[in-house]
């Protein structure tokens, strides 16, 4: 039985999702990577070079970690996600003042070539279009803005392949189903399907306005970051 919403009903199941397991999603992160996560996320701020004098939309923000490594190098955030849920469980964390905004991918509350940079952690399979949000991301970054948006893979070593696979389709569905929600930790192997092969993310990209994409694979292909720059 699969534990995919269909198509018409993603947006809503989605966002009631992450409502329900807000309260221990970083926990579950941090224990599913070994803390590796935050580890990803450091080095993609790094790599876009992130400073002061940027202007940074973390999208789909979550409880604000990537917000949270880009405010540290000095840069303006806006932390936007549109699970009410989440920002709740983030402004715990986080404390009064965080930059939070509750808003949708699909239609940024930002106005055209607004931002200098975009950083998106673990949300794309999680869009009902990538392309859509794709699209928003090219009209609201600046020329020359650049991107990294990252993701979970697969590692392309057969035998790496197969103890990720038994990992991620066994491990992770069990314990998240013991600490905190079995229908959503079924949904996060699964949703995979929902990614683009490289080639088709690039095109998707191009169209929406970007050049120089680059794949970096993560944690020997557990997860990958895609960068680009807005042409
Ligand atoms: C797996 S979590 C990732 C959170 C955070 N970026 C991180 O690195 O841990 C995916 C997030 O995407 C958000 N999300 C999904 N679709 C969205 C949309 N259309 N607009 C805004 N947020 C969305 C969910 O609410 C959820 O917080």
């Amino acid at each position: 039985m699969t534990a995919l919403p269909a198509p018409e009903a993603k947006a809503r199941a989605v966002r009631q999702m992450f409502d329900r397991i807000a309260p221990g999603y970083d926990r579950m992160n941090r224990l599913m990577t070994g803390r590796l996560d935050q580890h990803w996320r450091r080095e993609q701020v790094r790599k876009l070079g992130i400073g002061p004098g940027d202007v940074v939309l973390d999208l789909a923000t979550g409880t604000g970690d990537l917000a949270e490594i880009v405010l540290d190098t000095g840069a303006r955030v806006v932390a936007l996600d549109f699970s009410r849920g989440m920002l709740m469980a983030g402004r715990q964390r986080q404390g009064p003042g965080f930059p939070f905004v509750q808003g949708d991918g699909n239609r940024l509350p930002l106005a055209d070539a607004s931002v200098s940079a975009v950083v998106c952690g673990f949300a794309l399979r999680n869009f009902t279009s990538i392309a859509a949000v794709l699209s928003e991301l090219g009209r609201v970054v600046k020329p020359g803005g650049r991107i990294a948006l990252i993701e979970v893979d697969r590692p392309a070593n057969p035998l790496l392949r197969a103890g990720h696979g038994f990992y991620f389709n066994r491990v992770v569905p069990f314990v998240g189903g013991l600490l905190s929600d079995r229908q959503a930790y079924r949904y996060l192997p699964e949703s995979a399907v929902y990614l683009p092969e490289r080639d088709e993310l690039v095109r998707m990209l191009v169209d929406a306005g970007f050049h120089r994409v680059q794949k970096q694979r993560l944690g020997m292909g557990a997860a990958q970051a895609i960068r680009a720059v807005r042409r």
